[in-house]
């Protein structure tokens, strides 16, 4: 595996693979890898026979209180990780490299109606800075495939969306969440968890299970199955943000006749904020 830090060494590279007829999979990451992250680049390699992944821990999708400073930045180890998982190239830029003049001068990608539901409630910028930094990469890789996990579902819904605005040419493929044997989903921030946080964490994703099964036998009432919801979180330990049944797709409220739904929650859970979703 090779690692090129400047856009014009990674422009290079792929066009070398482009021009030998070689499809390129991309698979954005922002570092502190785990087994999820590995699972993306396996699925990759299913996809193209050139990989590419990319580490950077984008300020912009940080907001001003948030964890950027001490966000865990474990290039090195990634690296070996990502070079056993048979990944071609990995594209680890500096932030003077991706965003080489202050980031409120430089342009940047909204996209509308999806932005500022959900997480996007929460965290007003982070969006924002998604979708700029996954554009830029986009343009950067220029990939035929790239691929996200599920876990971040309004990302992934966000990204597709962006991809079909901007029109780039480009698959966009969801990797279905890996989670350990309790249920808990795999997450960089999964290491902010104490021991006592850890044995709560997974009430996470059986109270999102025990909901997805109401739903299944025909609870008609959202708002009362995400109420019990976010009580059922908070009595097991954590600071609620919200539990939303939302259509899969397009992240709108749905209406009786909508059948792929997704129900969504984040909570807090001392320092560490935790998302999941699961398909209904
Ligand atoms: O999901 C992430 O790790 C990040 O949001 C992404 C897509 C790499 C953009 O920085």
């Amino acid at each position: 595996m090779r690692t090129v830090h400047s856009i014009a060494e990674l422009r290079t590279q792929v066009a070398a693979w482009r021009r030998a007829g070689e499809r390129v999979a991309l698979v954005p990451t922002m570092g502190n890898l785990h087994r999820g992250h590995l699972h993306l680049v396996e699925r990759a390699r299913e996809r193209a026979p050139r990989t590419v992944a990319s580490i950077f821990v984008n300020p912009a999708q940080f907001g001003p209180n948030e964890d950027y400073a001490g966000y865990p930045r474990t290039l090195d180890d990634d690296a070996r990780q990502l070079a056993a998982a048979g990944l071609d190239l990995l594209f680890a830029p500096s932030v003077a490299e991706m965003y080489p003049r202050p980031l409120e001068q430089m342009t940047q990608v909204t996209v509308p109606e999806l932005s500022g539901i959900l997480c996007g409630a929460s965290r007003p910028i982070h969006f924002r800075g998604v979708a700029t930094v996954v554009g830029k990469l986009f343009n950067m890789a220029q990939p035929d495939v790239a691929l996200f996990g599920e876990k971040d579902w309004q990302q992934l819904v966000i990204i597709r969306r962006l991809a079909a605005d901007l029109d780039f040419p480009i698959e966009i493929v969801g990797v279905p969440t890996v989670r350990e044997a309790d249920g808990l989903a795999l997450s960089s921030r999964n290491g902010y968890l104490t021991t006592e946080e850890r044995a709560i964490a997974p009430a996470l994703y059986a109270t999102l299970v025990a909901s997805a099964e109401r739903l299944r036998a025909g609870e008609p009432d959202y708002a009362r199955l995400a109420t019990e919801a976010k009580a059922r979180l908070a009595a097991a330990g954590f600071r609620p943000d919200y539990v939303e049944i939302r259509r899969a797709h397009d992240l709108q409220i749905p209406t009786a006749a909508d059948t792929d739904l997704r129900i969504l929650a984040a909570a807090w859970l001392g320092r560490a904020r935790l998302i999941d979703n699961l398909a209904v």
